[in-house]
């Protein structure tokens, strides 16, 4: 156990932190030393940058980069790229946007763009006083941190807001100013913290020098400074509708009606059920995170903060609703979701860069609009499978052609092997055996001949 420790890790070259870990950690560590160098990029310069976005960089772990072309949204067509390891998303989002392009595309509409923060701190002081003294706070405030903020300011963003919250009756003595932002076209975490972190030294001098505090109120313990990845007032609808006969082309076995009807109920079962709710919100962020990482956006910040909107009336719910009325379907996604396309990893990853180029260099909510349509499509595609034809016919099909490529199947093993499983149970040793009895009959083919 001792000698599998390390201390200083870090200070080793890229070679010594491989030779390290392949030799106390796996089993032949030349094999493991040429794995993770066939992953290195050939431009070492590129890969100096890839290296540097994170600590003890090894090697690149490779995900697939897709597109999903026929995007409609708000009257723009789109290709948008996904980084996703799950066959068939990709497909599934092609499809629900071929489907819905000739029925108008996705409608969106950017409710709101402000991010939050929270200067959380202890205070031993009258809470009455401190309200009242509120508006002279925020003036100091504002104005302690305009080296931060004059910039963003230049850009039409900057702090919108600052409220005063009493906490203690939760925990003693315990108060946060919540801080609303504009952070324009960035994501905007680096700009929140550090005018927080400002906050907390400009809080901690008003009160030690404000005259009508008394002695006992002059210290504050600022406990942490922080953006909060909740951000219910940053979000996106995204919609599609439309006359329900227009769906007749749906599924083969029931009309418009009868299928809207269908998927109305199994998004209302999403609502009122939690566990079906997580599998349903799972599908919306196959296609969310699949653009938000091809974007060079953070993935757990969006989800984190999704999961928490769907929870917000103290169940948690499917993010997306289903309306049948008056002949009209129409089913929608209200996205919470805080995305940059300026600063960070899009301007340095080379494909979260050539994503950005490939949806025409979007605004943060062209971006939110777009990848709420994303996910909007991946939801209908999967929702409209399982009240159809089922998940795994679909799924089936690329999980055949994953096991295939695995035990090394060529086109024609491919080809067989999808008629074959046309209408048999794909698994892992059904696929061997296949291809087992095919090795076979080959072998027995030319022996025959001769
Ligand atoms: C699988 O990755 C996603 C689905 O389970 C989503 C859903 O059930 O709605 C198909």
């Amino acid at each position: 156990m001792q000698e599998k420790s390390i201390s200083g890790l870090h200070k080793l070259s890229k070679e010594e932190k491989m030779h390290w870990l392949a030799e106390h950690y796996t089993t032949a560590p030349e094999e493991t030393l040429e794995v993770l160098r066939s992953f290195w990029h050939e431009d070492k310069e590129l890969q100096r940058v890839m290296d540097g976005f994170s600590e003890n960089t090894l090697s690149n772990y490779f995900f697939p980069y897709g597109i999903a072309p026929n995007f409609l949204v708000d009257g723009h067509l789109y290709a948008v790229p996904m980084v996703i390891e799950e066959s068939s998303v990709v497909a599934a989002a092609a499809s629900a946007a071929k489907y819905w392009l000739n029925k108008g595309g996705f409608k969106t509409k950017v409710l709101g763009t402000t991010k939050l923060g929270q200067l959380h701190f202890s205070w031993f002081g009258d809470s009455a006083k401190l309200q009242k003294l509120m508006p002279e706070l925020r003036h100091q405030l504002l104005e302690d941190v305009q080296h931060i903020t004059a910039n963003m300011e230049k850009r039409g963003g900057g702090v919108l807001s600052i409220e005063l919250l009493d906490m203690g009756e939760l925990e003693p003595h315990y108060f946060q100013l919540r801080v609303s932002f504009e952070t324009c076209d960035s994501m905007g975490a680096n700009f929140i913290n550090s005018v927080l972190e400002e906050f907390g030294r400009s809080l901690q001098h008003f009160m030690s020098s404000h005259p009508a505090m008394h002695a006992h109120e002059h210290e504050v313990e600022i406990i942490m400074a922080i953006l909060s990845n909740y951000t219910p007032d940053c979000i996106v609808r995204a919609e599609v509708s439309c006359p329900i006969e227009a769906l007749d082309d749906a599924c083969i076995n029931l009309d418009g009606s009868g299928f809207a009807e269908k998927f109305a109920k199994a998004v209302r079962i999403a609502e009122i059920d939690p566990y079906r709710a997580t599998t349903h919100n799972k599908g919306i962020y196959n296609g969310v995170d699949a653009v938000v990482i091809a974007t060079g956006n953070d993935f757990r910040a969006t989800e984190a903060c999704g999961h928490a909107y769907a929870t917000r009336d103290g169940q948690y719910r499917s993010l997306s609703r289903c309306r049948v009325e008056e002949g009209v379907f129409t089913f929608w996604l209200d996205l919470p979701i805080a995305l940059g396309t300026v600063g960070g990893l899009t301007k340095l990853h080379p494909l979260a860069h050539l994503s950005l180029e490939i949806l025409g260099q979007p605004s943060a909510p062209e971006l939110m609009s777009i990848i709420a349509a994303t996910g909007l499509a991946q939801n209908f595609a999967a929702v409209r499978s399982l009240v159809t034809t089922g998940i795994q016919k679909g799924h089936m099909k690329m999980h055949l052609m994953n096991i295939l490529n695995h035990l090394g199947g060529d086109t024609s093993d491919c080809l067989a092997a999808e008629a074959y499983f046309q209408d048999r149970v794909v698994s892992f040793s059904a696929v061997r055996e296949f291809l087992d009895r095919r090795e076979e009959e080959k072998q027995k083919t030319p022996a025959k001949a001769s």
